[in-house]
């Protein structure tokens, strides 16, 4: 009884014990500094167990103190379901030790009201933990006006009108699918020489064609400029076409607006993981912004590997990984 006892706390505590120690490693991975730690409390028990909810996830931790009036703001919308927690926990590893210099970068988790009681606990503790999910006023769908709820709430959300921040709040925001991994390094760098009005930037489909303004950016991830999501919030374009899949109704608006004036193809910086081999795919490569359709953990794993994601790992006689 003793033993069999002992064993099952020891085959929750040992994973727990690992888990742990896989955080701090993937937090080391970033320069550390104090303020750096603080941030990233999360190599400590205790701080795994603060209520603390004054940190903020994703504002590189060497954006702050070097953060100038240069940097490039971009908020990013991952829009998902409530219910993906592990989805959540994964990709805040993969944003959560990059650091992009020359921008500030805020990750959202985006979805529509909750609609089950264990939601309203976990996703409220998470809330507290992370302070990353954005819960908008819409019922749960995909390809019925949920993108248009998420462009045309932000200039509501992050009204600066009052003076409490800079304006645009953001020069860009951009809608990323949840199986879609983006290089934040350099995604950046392929911002920088560009406009920041007026903006339409992604993956164009058809996928045979190069031609930035032929139809519409893939759902895979796009990016406007500020003055396009105000530009939703107010014209009646958008809110008298909502239903269709997102992201060929959002380049169908623009069409109908006439916005987006300036426009940039990611082709082929961003693409279809390269297994199966369609028109839309590529090899992995370095000059790579995002890699979509990552379905499968296989995928995500030789993803990460050939970026060499974990290169940055610090030596440590707590670990050894061969
Ligand atoms: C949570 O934090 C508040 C202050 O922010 C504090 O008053 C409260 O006691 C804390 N609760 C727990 C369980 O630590
Ligand atoms: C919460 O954490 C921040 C730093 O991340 C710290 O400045 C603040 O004092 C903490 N608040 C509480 C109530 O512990
Ligand atoms: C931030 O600024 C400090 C001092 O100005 C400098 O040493 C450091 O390299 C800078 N970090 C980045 C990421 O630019
Ligand atoms: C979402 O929840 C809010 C607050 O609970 C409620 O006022 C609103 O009507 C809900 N919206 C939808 C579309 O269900
Ligand atoms: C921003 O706030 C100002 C003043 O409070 C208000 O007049 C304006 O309508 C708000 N803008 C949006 C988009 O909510
Ligand atoms: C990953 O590291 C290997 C070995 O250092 C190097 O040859 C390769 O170019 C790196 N790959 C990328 C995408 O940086």
């Amino acid at each position: 009884m003793k033993s069999s006892r002992f064993y099952g706390r020891r085959s929750f505590l040992l994973p727990s014990i690992f888990f742990i120690l896989f955080l701090c490693a993937l937090a080391s991975i970033n320069e550390i500094r104090f303020d750096n730690l603080l941030r990233f409390g999360r190599c400590s028990l205790s701080s795994i167990l603060s209520n603390n909810t004054s940190h903020q996830s994703y504002t590189s931790p060497t954006q702050d103190q070097n953060s100038s009036s240069d940097d490039i703001r971009i908020l990013i919308g991952i829009l998902t379901l409530p219910d993906q927690y592990q989805r959540r926990h994964f990709l805040r590893m993969i944003y959560g030790t990059q650091s992009p210099v020359g921008a500030k970068i805020d990750l959202k988790f985006v979805f529509c009201n909750l609609t089950k009681e264990d939601q309203k606990v976990l996703v409220a503790l998470e809330i507290m933990r992370y302070d990353d999910i954005m819960i908008l006023d819409c019922k749960e769908n995909m390809n019925k006006g949920k993108t248009y709820t998420f462009f045309s709430s932000l200039p509501e959300l992050f009204n600066v009108s009052d003076g409490s921040g800079p304006y645009p709040p953001y020069h860009y925001v951009m809608k990323l699918d949840d199986d879609t991994y983006l290089r934040l390094g350099s995604f950046v760098d392929s911002l920088r020489p560009l406009p920041r009005e007026d903006l339409y930037y992604g993956y164009v489909i058809p996928c045979s064609s190069m031609d930035p303004f032929v139809r519409y950016m893939s759902g895979m991830g796009y990016l406007v400029s500020w003055d396009i999501a105000e530009w939703i919030r107010e014209s009646d374009i958008p809110k008298q076409h909502l239903e269709g899949p997102e992201d060929k109704v959002f380049g169908e608006w623009l069409k109908e607006g006439r916005r987006g004036k300036n426009r940039h193809n990611a082709k082929w910086s961003m693409y279809n993981y390269p297994d199966p081999p369609t028109r839309c795919t590529h090899e992995l490569w370095p000059d790579t912004v995002a890699v979509h359709l990552l379905k499968n953990q296989e995928k995500w794993i030789r993803t990460l590997k050939y970026f060499n994601v974990t290169n940055g790992l610090k030596p440590s006689k707590l670990y050894h990984i061969p």
